[in-house]
């Protein structure tokens, strides 16, 4: 069964063929950062726009390098939410609009499930269940996977999203947005032990994050030394020190404390080197296998949204066409781990 993606939840315009949820035919992202980079932060209208003009060489590039036509797929799945309205509405009306024209079966999904799904497009996979930790630009939780589709929410950050707080601390010392790369890049150069920025634990048995008293505390410490932009590696690496720290250790002890053997990274900051040597390194001492997809797969991409409309369909569960996007999280159900 092929599916066709389509993701446009943010600021990535993106169109994708994956044959039975897990071979990738094609996978094309067109990204709006440079445009966005001048503002600081993703501009909604901007957005908007940009993925109009998108959306039909998206996919027909998508088409094209899966070597299809487009009497060939067996169904249309797409992000309705999270995410920005006047994006999501992009991608969820040309889906629709294809849907209807190819008489194909219609897909909504919700993009955390995608991101949770990215593990299984590569060869080696988590068995169920499994513990994941979804980082991103907008997201930082702890889920308890026990199937494809049924997911149990552990603990999810109380303010900020750790990529919101490597984006904010790159904006502070004026590399501007997005920052994940560029302070991860900047880390690598740094000494982590030279400077300690504070560990948010909340409770340790608990798997709620806080990353806004870090960033305040980053702030703090750039407004008293001055100088400070003559060894900015190594307060990029004390700061990623800080955050990497608390997050193996909580996905690690989702994992023992559910008894699982794997554990999943996903989402755009699982593309951190710090993290998955780190959680790597950390997960060999306990005996756990830790999945992290390729980088290509961290950040938005619509090879994980066919992924998982995939699994959806092969249940019989599609979407009406007169359904609507939805902007905050919702779903990625179950009850509150307490
Ligand atoms: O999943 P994603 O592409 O979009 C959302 O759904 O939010 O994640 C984007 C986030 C941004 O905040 C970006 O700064 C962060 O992922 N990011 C990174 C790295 N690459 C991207 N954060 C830390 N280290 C990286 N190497
Ligand atoms: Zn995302």
């Amino acid at each position: 069964m092929k599916i066709l993606g389509i993701e446009t939840s943010c600021d990535e315009t993106a169109a994708s063929i994956v044959e039975n949820g897990r071979t990738v035919l094609s996978s094309v992202i067109s990204t709006q950062i440079d445009i966005h980079h001048q503002y600081g932060g993703v501009v909604p209208e901007l957005a908007s726009r940009n993925h109009i003009e998108a959306i039909v060489p998206v996919v027909n590039e998508a088409f094209d390098n899966a070597g299809l036509n487009k009497n060939q797929i067996d169904g249309v799945s797409v992000t309705q939410g999270p995410g920005l309205v006047g994006a999501l509405l992009v991608g969820f009306t040309f889906a629709k609009s294809f849907a209807y024209a190819q008489k194909l079966p219609f897909i909504g999904v919700n993009h955390l499930e995608g991101h949770i799904s990215s593990v299984f497009l590569e060869n080696n996979s988590p068995e169920f269940p499994y513990v994941a930790l979804l980082v991103s630009g907008g997201h930082t939780s702890i889920y308890y996977v026990k199937s494809h589709t049924e997911y149990e929410l552990m603990g999810q950050t109380r303010d900020d999203a750790v990529g919101e707080a490597y984006d904010k601390v790159s904006k502070m010392v004026g590399y501007g947005y997005p920052g994940g790369k560029v302070i991860d890049d900047l880390a690598k150069k740094g000494d982590k032990k030279k400077i300690k920025f504070p560990r948010s634990y909340l409770e340790k048995n608990g798997f709620d994050f806080s990353f806004s008293g870090l960033k305040t505390s980053v702030n703090r410490y750039l407004k008293l030394n001055e100088n400070y932009m003559e060894y900015i590696s190594d307060i990029a690496a004390g700061f990623q020190e800080s955050v990497i720290e608390v997050l193996s250790y909580k996905i690690l002890n989702a994992a023992k404390i559910k008894g699982c053997n794997d554990i999943a990274i996903v989402g755009g900051v699982a593309a951190n080197s710090r993290l998955r040597e780190k959680v790597t390194n950390d997960a060999k001492k306990y005996g756990i296998n830790v999945y992290i997809p390729s980088i290509e797969y961290c950040g938005d991409n619509a090879a994980m949204i066919a992924s998982i409309g995939y699994l959806y369909l092969k249940k019989g569960l599609t979407t009406e066409l007169n359904g609507d996007v939805y902007s905050r999280p919702k779903v990625v159900s179950g009850k509150k781990h307490k």
